[in-house]
């Protein structure tokens, strides 16, 4: 493959004539310009420079091998002269290198919480953005948290708790206790390696780890770094084109995945303002003032990377997908009783009771509020013995687990405390994470009178209150903390 200079990949940086570099290649993109799922705007800003810190946490390592014809690559570059061009801090990068020197020990960490304090800190602030933003005005995002709030805790005493063991399976699959990793997309934007990271503390943890569709990392990475009898679901996002799909599925149940959640609450991605308000800042500002830019109030990461999900999904495509696959079903994103029992009638082994993280639907309800009911009605209907609910939302104690556990969850996931985990300080910040909850569980476990599992009864929690809905409380972590309202622009003052 030809060198080329510095200087001549330079010199491609007009929209009809624009070649950038990524690892090491240059790449010609004047083809592909109108046609980047995520705008021109991003690609325009790379002409002729190296794109590579800006391309990985959005994209997956092959992509550019399945979508680009090999003839846009026009050779590499000299990766020496490369590392030589000099980095400019800007203030952003200096108040995070600054926050990552002052970083908190991980013996500091006490709780879920406390990663979500530190990852504010050390995060850039469009990671922050995604990551942290919920639909709308946030209330179902925080609800489900608060919902645990309104569940308390029967406990029994006398009993011999000495030895207390959280183990269970899921899927037939051992886990150490009831939780795994949910999926969540873009690693990469919180930490370098990204979802490699929560499969390595997934492991040494003995959790179970749902590989997401938008990942930063390649499918076979996140697979390839697996150990041994490590057991790995994953999250399906849908596409427009099913033989997309199907490929995919295939794969994946050639490469050892135990199960497949089919998320059904996202034909469209809900408005998380934080995430486009973000988008909307990393634009020029003087450009903007001089009306040069016209900015689409539409984007962020999250529409950048969603449009190929397939709105017209629905319940008669099971049959489909049991055909290409024998890998267990699940539908994730269940937020009715009713859709639970459908999810069953159709031959589903199990569902996620989700609402995306509030990220969704605004007031869509939690998971815990609607467990309850859902298991109910799956009794009712005869609908229950062997199929498997799980519920993910606003899982931040091991109390949280217990009182799903308590009303019929086999288990559950969470998200965001791993990224705030990962992103802080890696694996080790992951497996902090999953050691607290679990010595929170167990410490439940115990002093609610039961040793294992199959001890814990819905008659151990009181959710006599759990319809009672409100906004916010006085502990309202995420409404303390998260959600944030406009913040003026420092090109205002130059108005
Ligand atoms: C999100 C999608 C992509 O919630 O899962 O951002």
């Amino acid at each position: 493959m030809s060198i080329i200079s510095l200087e001549e990949v330079a010199k491609h940086n007009a929209k009809d004539d624009i070649w950038i570099i990524i690892h090491g290649k240059v790449y010609d993109l004047t083809q592909f310009l109108p046609e980047h799922p995520g705008g021109q705007k991003i690609i325009l800003k790379y002409a002729g420079k190296d794109a590579t810190a800006a391309f990985d946490p959005i994209h997956p390592p092959d992509i550019i091998q399945r979508f680009l014809a090999p003839e846009v690559c026009k050779g590499s570059v000299d990766l020496d002269a490369l590392s030589k061009i000099p980095q400019v801090e800007t203030d952003e990068d200096k108040k995070i290198r600054l926050a990552r020197e002052k970083i908190p020990r991980l013996d500091e960490m006490y709780n879920s919480f406390d990663f979500e304090t530190v990852a504010r800190s050390v995060l850039k602030p469009d990671a922050w953005a995604y990551y942290s933003s919920g639909a709308d005005d946030e209330i179902a995002m925080r609800e489900n948290h608060n919902a645990f709030h309104r569940i308390w805790l029967r406990p029994r005493v006398m009993v011999n708790v000495k030895d207390v063991d959280p183990s269970t399976t899921m899927l037939g699959s051992h886990t150490t206790f009831p939780l795994y990793i949910t999926a969540t997309a873009l690693g990469k934007l919180g930490h370098p390696e990204g979802e490699v990271v929560l499969t390595k503390a997934a492991y040494k943890r003995g959790l179970i780890q749902m590989i997401p569709t938008l990942a930063s990392c390649s499918f076979d990475e996140i697979v390839n770094a697996a150990g041994p009898g490590q057991t790995q679901w994953l999250q399906l996002y849908v596409n427009g084109n099913r033989a997309v799909t199907e490929k995919f599925v295939r794969h994946a149940e050639s490469r050892g995945i135990k199960g497949l959640f089919i998320t059904a609450d996202a034909p469209q991605l809900g408005r998380r303002e934080k995430d486009m308000r973000q988008k909307y800042l990393q634009e020029d500002p003087e450009e903007i003032v001089r009306n040069v830019t016209k900015v689409k109030r539409d984007e962020g990461a999250a529409r950048a990377i969603s449009s190929f999900i397939d709105p017209s999904l629905c319940w008669d495509d099971i049959a489909w997908f049991k055909k290409i696959t024998k890998l267990p079903i699940l539908i994730k994103g269940i937020q009715t009783a009713e859709d639970a029992v459908l999810a069953a009638k159709y031959g589903c082994q199990g569902i996620v009771l989700s609402n995306h993280g509030g990220r969704q639907l605004d007031f869509a309800p939690s998971s815990i509020e609607i467990l309850a009911e859902t298991m109910s009605a799956l009794r009712r209907e005869n609908l229950d013995k062997g199929f498997e609910v799980y519920i993910d939302g606003g899982i931040r104690r091991g109390s949280d687990i217990f009182k799903a556990i308590a009303l019929g969850a086999k288990g559950v996931g969470i998200g965001r405390p791993c990224l705030y985990a990962m992103s802080s300080y890696g694996v080790e910040g992951v497996e902090k994470l999953f050691q607290l909850l679990q010595d929170e569980f167990e410490m439940v476990m115990r002093l609610m009178g039961v040793t294992s599992i199959a001890d814990i009864k819905p008659e151990m929690v009181d959710i006599r209150n759990i319809k009672d809905h409100f906004v916010s409380n006085p502990i309202d972590y995420l409404a303390n903390s998260a959600y944030e309202r406009m913040q003026p622009r420092g090109y205002l003052s130059k108005l």
